[in-house]
């Protein structure tokens, strides 16, 4: 939707547009919300998880490019119904792209930027695909459109450059020449302001030139990340069309730079882990664009009258580059381009309050106009007088042939010195066409080879640079490699390709591949080591990460779209080979397939996003001998919190020393800073080649290394219900790690007890929980033995310590380590109490468990030391537990997993039973009451008052033996849940191996909900007898 009628006023201010997008695959495959809706130019945004909670901003332009569409037959998308509110390519280049064009025609410079997530339309907006073409090359269209109308009234010149930035390093897209180390240098000029020294302008006169060199840009910069192993998403993309106009009746020339711009993806590093990395953070990758960002606030808040020292456009390339474009001579436009998507809620809102503060910023901009070049005009005016002179000469009739002749000569001269001037473009365009029509010549060769020879193409993650790389495998014999020595060779690069790769055969007619012993080849997701014919459509992953896909004979393809088998394709197929894949994730978790939990799709997001991020790293780590593995875990898979409440999964990586067997926990932000910093190193060190530095890094600047620290293994959960009662508990409770494996056995006690430790009896334990409110409670927790550890059975020279955090005790406590046991004594006993129980704490000994975290050490760790930090402790020497303002939130109950739901269920029956209780309290008052009025004989009265008198201790007590049974038997009833959420089917398992699976998992659910129910018609029964006995025993009703 366009924003009509735009006042000239606000001209100056850089426009902002934003774009939503389609779905893509693996949005529509997860059953993605969409959280974006547009009216008029406002745009709102619904946080997933709190739909009330929606956020409004409002651009110059919004852009409805989600719904609404369909192909055309010439493959364009266009709205379904005429005027629908579907915004296509040509609209959104009628509102920003006319713009530039006009803009640039009157002299302004002028710039376009699309900023916004990875895969959210930046490229498909600025440059486009297929026939759905971009602002660019319509822009170019245009602009060449206008010149040829108008040159009658003026000459006009256009220079195209094309450039990259990645790594604060410059790249020339369009340069033949080999690249300099360290890239292109940004310098600076007076009039000129900031400019890329040596960069190549190329002429250009028609708009087919221009999207030849975009086609010769993005093949450099497809060739140049395949080679390097950049993440492409992370370098920047410049154009650079410089126009001239030269108005040869006014003696003015008008000049104007257009730089139009496909930054980066703007992916936040999202801090999961949240701790800083001991190693600064890639910094250089993130650099332009941080300080983009810096920029644009700081020009925000200038416009907002806030007194701003010093914006930082030198503290990055990309800066230096649009310093003119953001608060200087330009007319600019932003389009911040999101994704509909739920799972993109974080990004596309932080995508659009970038967007809101650039469209803060001002500019001046003006016509950049100046006389005609003063050599030529100059000459013309000496010309001029040479003319009058030899005019007078002949007048005068003066015989002055020495004279005339030298100033005919002159004339000639500053004549064909201006011709100079005026032929020296013609010359250049000429000199561009014949380059040009080579490429042509080259690109026509490949199209008629593309019709002729089955071909792998390379598929990127930036589609961008997909199918950009095609190699031919033409009749006979082909090994494919780093080596490019025999005509029969296909010289390919990238990390893990080794000089002779594989090789390709194609005989008649079928083509097939046969891995060189040793390296790594995968076709459609599956290892081979072997030959393997390949069918049309096939995906190839050569090396650690170099995807290909295969094109068969022309004969074999129907014409179908290629588009499908994107880098998602590749990596999912990939990630389901190794058994992860979305369905088994959410089955896991009990959900849907077609309801996936929104936090399980970020993991299996990422999960995907980093697999081949962390093949890169190993295939790095083995290059450079760092004799360290990488490897993808989701955690807490199988983890819960105190009320057994699933916790949030997340990514990590698990880094584990080849030969010590030392391992480290890394988050995902720590992994992804650290695979930057291993690309440095590993660019500089094996790919530097000659003179490159080899010296190795000392250990704290190494990014593959970490100084060693406790590990988190996994949790055991203590359900705390019998304090409530002061009942003890005695339990051997499975330690179970982040993705459901049995780590350890450990015992455990919970006992009431008194002031000063001594346990209480049978007497001492409570019907009613509320009778404990405001009573001083102490408990012991006793940690006896850990048996089974993995941990130390892996490695013996490791050890462990308990950690445990008790209700609002300020800090987790930990056990003295045990070293080199897998069965160790832990012995360790520790005091609590709650000097007035609070509701909240009654609440939280009903519905929590106490989480005992195991943690591994491991040789030149330093263990876990319990801070006493704000810790109060009473006279024994207990820990005061239970403190005034206890938090609320722990009494929230939030509906969740199987475990809290089945304690709700018993949380009722409890309350019935109260309910019974007080009931049974009622029914002994009114006897008594009854009993005092009827006072007829002392005898008789005295009888029935020894009768009251035994009854309610006796009943009690049986109450509580009744509820002692319960309890015991529900500790055996929530073993047997751990154990089924832990019960999963073998990797390796066949069909069969599924079926045995699935009768198992019958049986233990039955079993289970036989136990469940057993436990509660047992105490249901007791209860009912108990109460019956009573009303036996009061006599009213016999
Ligand atoms: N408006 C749109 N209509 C249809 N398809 C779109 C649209 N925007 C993006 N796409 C598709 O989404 C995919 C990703 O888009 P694109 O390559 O433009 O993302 P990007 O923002 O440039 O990502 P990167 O940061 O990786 O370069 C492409 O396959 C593209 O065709
Ligand atoms: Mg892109």
């Amino acid at each position: 939707m366009r924003a009509r009628g735009m006042e000239m006023a606000s001209k100056d201010c850089v426009q902002v547009a934003v774009r939503v997008r389609p779905f893509n695959k693996r949005e529509r495959d997860a059953g993605s919300r969409c959280i974006i809706s547009i009216t008029s130019n406002n745009i709102s945004i619904q946080d997933p998880r709190n739909p009330q909670n929606s956020r409004i901003f409002t651009f110059d332009y919004t852009y409805w490019s989600h719904s609404g569409f369909s192909r055309n037959k010439d493959g364009l998308f266009v709205s379904e119904e005429t005027g629908g509110r579907y915004a296509d390519q040509a609209s959104v280049f009628l509102d920003l792209g006319q713009g530039i064009h006009d803009n640039a025609l009157l002299g302004y410079n002028a710039t376009l930027l699309a900023y916004g997530q990875t895969g959210s339309g930046k490229s498909y907006s600025m440059v486009g695909y297929g026939p759905n073409k971009g602002l660019i090359p319509t822009l170019c269209d245009r602009l060449f459109q206008s010149i040829k109308s108008m040159q009658d009234s003026r000459q006009c010149q256009v220079f195209f450059s094309m450039l990259e930035i990645y790594n604060e390093q410059v790249l020339d897209l369009l340069s033949k020449t080999s690249r300099s180390a360290g890239g292109l240098r940004v310098r600076e000029d007076q009039q000129r302001g900031f400019y890329v020294e040596g960069l190549r302008r190329v002429p250009c006169d028609c708009a087919a030139q221009v999207e030849q060199l975009m086609e010769q840009g993005t093949r450099t910069r497809t060739t140049v990340a395949t080679h390097m192993n950049a993440n492409s998403s992370r370098s920047h993309m410049l154009i650079i069309i410089h126009l001239k106009q030269i108005f040869s009746k006014e003696c003015i020339t008008k000049q104007s730079n257009i730089y139009l711009v496909d930054l980066a993806g703007s992916e936040r590093q999202r801090s999961s882990g949240s701790e800083a990395d001991r190693l600064k953070e890639g910094t250089a990758i993130n650099l332009s664009l941080t300080t983009l960002g810096n920029v644009i606030s700081a020009l925000a808040d200038m416009a907002l009258g806030k007194k701003v020292v010093h914006i930082p456009y030198r503290d990055s390339v990309l800066t230096k580059l649009l310093q003119s474009a953001l608060g200087g001579n330009s007319r600019t436009v932003m389009i911040a381009t999101l994704s509909p998507a739920d799972i993109c809620y974080e990004e596309s809102l932080s995508t659009l309050r970038y967007a809101e503060r650039a469209k803060r910023i001002q500019n001046k901009a003006v016509v950049n106009e100046s006389p005609t070049e003063r050599l030529v005009k100059e000459l013309k005016a000496e010309n001029a007088k040479l003319v009058l002179r030899l005019s007078r000469l002949g007048q005068e009739g003066r015989k002055a042939d020495d004279e005339t002749k030298e100033l005919r000569r002159l004339l000639t001269h500053n004549e064909l010195q201006i011709r100079a001037i005026q032929t020296l473009w013609e010359q250049h365009l000429q000199e561009a066409l014949k380059d040009w029509e080579n490429q042509y010549a080259t690109i026509t060769q490949e199209r008629r080879m593309m019709q002729m020879h089955p071909y792998i193409m390379n598929i990127n993650e930036d589609a961008q640079l997909s199918g950009v790389v095609k190699l031919f495998i033409q009749e006979g014999e082909w090994d494919i490699g780093l080596a490019d020595n025999s005509p029969r060779s296909l010289c390919i690069r990238g990390l893990g390709i080794q000089d002779k790769h594989a090789v390709f055969s194609n005989q008649q007619r079928r083509v097939s591949i046969t891995p060189v012993a040793g390296s790594k080849v995968i076709v459609n997701g599956v290892p081979v080591s072997k030959r393997i014919e390949l069918q049309h459509l096939d995906r190839l992953v050569l090396g650690s990460n170099s995807t290909y896909l295969f094109i068969g004979f022309p004969s074999e393809r129907s014409g179908e779209d290629w588009s499908r088998y994107d880098y998602d394709y590749f990596q999912s197929e990939l990630a389901a080979a190794e058994g992860f894949h979305i369905q088994s994730l959410c089955d896991d978790q009990g959900h849907r397939p077609h309801q996936p939990d929104p936090s399980l799709l970020a993991v299996f997001y990422d999960y995907i996003k980093l697999m081949p991020m962390v093949t890169e790293a190993n295939q790095m780590s083995k290059e450079l001998k760092k004799g360290v593995e990488f490897k993808l875990e989701i955690k807490n898979l199988a983890m819960s919190d105190s009320k057994g409440h699933d916790l949030e999964k997340d990514i990590a990586v698990r880094v584990t020393s080849v030969e010590s067997k030392q391992v480290w926990m890394w988050s995902k932000a720590k992994f992804v800073n650290r695979k930057f910093l291993m690309e440095e190193v590993y660019q500089q060190q094996v790919v530097g080649g000659e003179g490159a530095d080899r010296a190795p890094l000392p250990r704290d600047r190494d990014p593959f290394w970490d100084p060693l620290e406790p590990l988190h293994l996994g949790s055991a959960h203590l359900w705390l219900q019998s304090l409530a009662f002061r009942i003890p508990l005695e339990e051997q409770v499975d330690v179970v790690g982040p993705e459901g494996t049995e780590e350890a056995i450990l015992q455990a006690q919970l006992v009431p007890c008194s002031p000063t430790g001594l346990p209480l009896g049978e007497d001492d334990i409570l019907i009613d929980p509320s009778e404990l409110l405001g009573k001083r409670l102490d408990f012991q927790l006793v940690l006896d033995q850990c048996c089974g550890l993995r941990w130390v059975k892996e490695a013996r020279n490791r050890g462990v310590q308990i950690g445990f955090q008790v209700f609002d005790c300020p800090q987790p406590l930990y056990t003295p380590a045990v070293w080199h046991n897998v069965n160790p004594l832990l012995d360790h006993r520790i005091q609590f109490t709650a000097l007035r129980t609070s509701q909240e704490l009654l609440n939280f000994l009903q519905s929590n468990a106490l989480v005992l975290e195991l943690w591994g050490l491991q040789e030149g760790c330093s263990e876990l030391v319990s801070s006493m930090d704000g810790v109060k402790m009473t006279q024994e020497d207990n820990i005061i537990i239970d403190k005034i303002n206890a938090s609320e939130h722990l009494t929230a109950e939030t509906g969740g997993s199987d475990l809290s739901s089945s304690l709700r269920a018993l949380h009722q029956d409890l309350e019935q039973l109260r309910n019974s209780n007080a009931a049974l309290r009622k029914e002994n008052s009114a006897l008594r009451e009854q009993l005092n009025s009827a006072r007829n004989g002392v005898e008789n009265n005295r009888g029935r008052q020894e009768r009251r008198g035994s009854l309610r201790p006796s009943c009690d007590a049986e109450f509580a033996k009744a509820l002692k049974v319960f309890y015991h038997s529900m500790t055996s009833v929530r073993g047997q849940l751990q154990r089924l959420r832990r019960h999963k089917p073998s990797e390796e398992a066949d069909l069969l191996g599924l079926r045995l699976f699935v009768d198992e998992h019958t049986y233990l659910l039955k079993d289970f909900s036989e136990q469940l129910e057993q436990c509660v018609t047992t105490l249901k029964q007791d209860v009912a007898a108990i109460v019956r006995r009573k009303r036996e025993k009061s006599g009213i009703w016999s």
